[in-house]
């Protein structure tokens, strides 16, 4: 298998702690993120993040969301107007089902208590997959879920650590202590294909082309798709599943907030997981 370097050079150049030493204007080369989500829509967004009843109260703040996107200059700025937003406001309500703090009868309803949790509570185990020797888990350290996407399990803390210039494996804890980097870890699971999976990015822009399996499978393009990316395999399948629905109205209420609307295929409840 033969690659190029480029693209991991740049990728240790843009996602290293060294990216806060870069001038602010590096973002305006490309679309800044700034320019579709202000750090008032933000707020708004996320309404209870720093309440007293939040875990996570003060650790998801607007400046660490955009520089960690900074990393990943792609995210928000493929396509159209209309696309670009979409795909920030699937990202946001994905990370948003992630970390929800809401109930049925909440203040504000409850798909307005995104990012209140930073970890997992009572994780069920350390998600450590033995079988997996590329990367090995290290004694005593559990990979429960943590940061925007509660990233969990070895073979993610790893991979992510690695693009991200941290030791995933040994530290898995900094992706609960240290907000840049747990945004970025969101981003990096949303922007990286693991395959047989397309990338949550490829999906909300429209770049994926399903193969004949996944066609076989229902796994057309839409929101549902990037929630089969996610867990699918607990949650797809399965009409009528509340985790499904609850991700479903987190992006219904940020689509209306960006003023675009969702597209099709807002769930999976006809879709079969990877
Ligand atoms: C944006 O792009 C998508 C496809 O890439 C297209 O279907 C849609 O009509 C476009 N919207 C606008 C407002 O141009
Ligand atoms: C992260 O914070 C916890 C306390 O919340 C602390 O025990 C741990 O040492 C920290 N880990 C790192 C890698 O910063
Ligand atoms: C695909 O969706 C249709 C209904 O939309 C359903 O009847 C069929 O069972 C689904 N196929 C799979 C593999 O889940």
């Amino acid at each position: 298998m033969t690659s190029s370097p480029l693209p991991f050079l740049s990728i240790i150049l843009l996602c290293s702690a060294l990216i806060s030493f870069l001038p602010k204007g590096i973002e305006a080369r490309g679309f800044p993120i700034s320019s579709l989500i202000s750090e008032k829509l933000y707020n708004q967004i996320f309404l209870h993040k720093d309440d007293n009843a939040c875990p996570a109260k003060g650790f998801y703040p607007y400046e660490s969301f955009i520089q960690a996107t900074r990393c990943f200059p792609r995210f928000g700025s493929t396509g159209n107007l209309t696309t670009r937003k979409r795909e920030i406001a699937a990202f946001l309500g994905q990370i948003s089902h992630e970390t929800t703090g809401g109930w049925a009868t909440a203040p504000d309803g409850p798909y307005a208590w995104g990012l209140c949790f930073k970890e997992e509570v009572s994780p069920q185990s350390d998600y450590c997959d033995p079988q997996n020797k590329e990367w090995p888990c290290y004694p005593g350290k559990s990979y429960k879920g943590r940061g925007p996407i509660q990233l969990s399990w070895n073979y993610n803390y790893g991979p992510a650590g690695k693009a991200l210039g941290f030791d995933g494996l040994r530290t898995p804890e900094v992706v609960a202590n240290n907000s840049v980097i747990a945004f970025k870890t969101a981003l990096w699971f949303w922007m990286t294909e693991q395959k047989p999976k397309p990338s949550c990015h490829d999906v909300m822009i429209g770049r994926y082309v399903p193969t004949k399996a996944d066609l076989a499978a229902n796994r057309t393009a839409g929101y549902g798709l990037v929630t089969n990316i996610i867990n699918g395999g607990l949650e797809c399948g399965r009409p009528g599943d509340n985790r499904v629905s609850d991700r479903v109205g987190y992006f219904q209420r940020y689509a209306a907030l960006f003023n675009v609307d969702t597209g099709p295929n807002l769930d999976c409840a006809n879709q079969k997981s990877f």
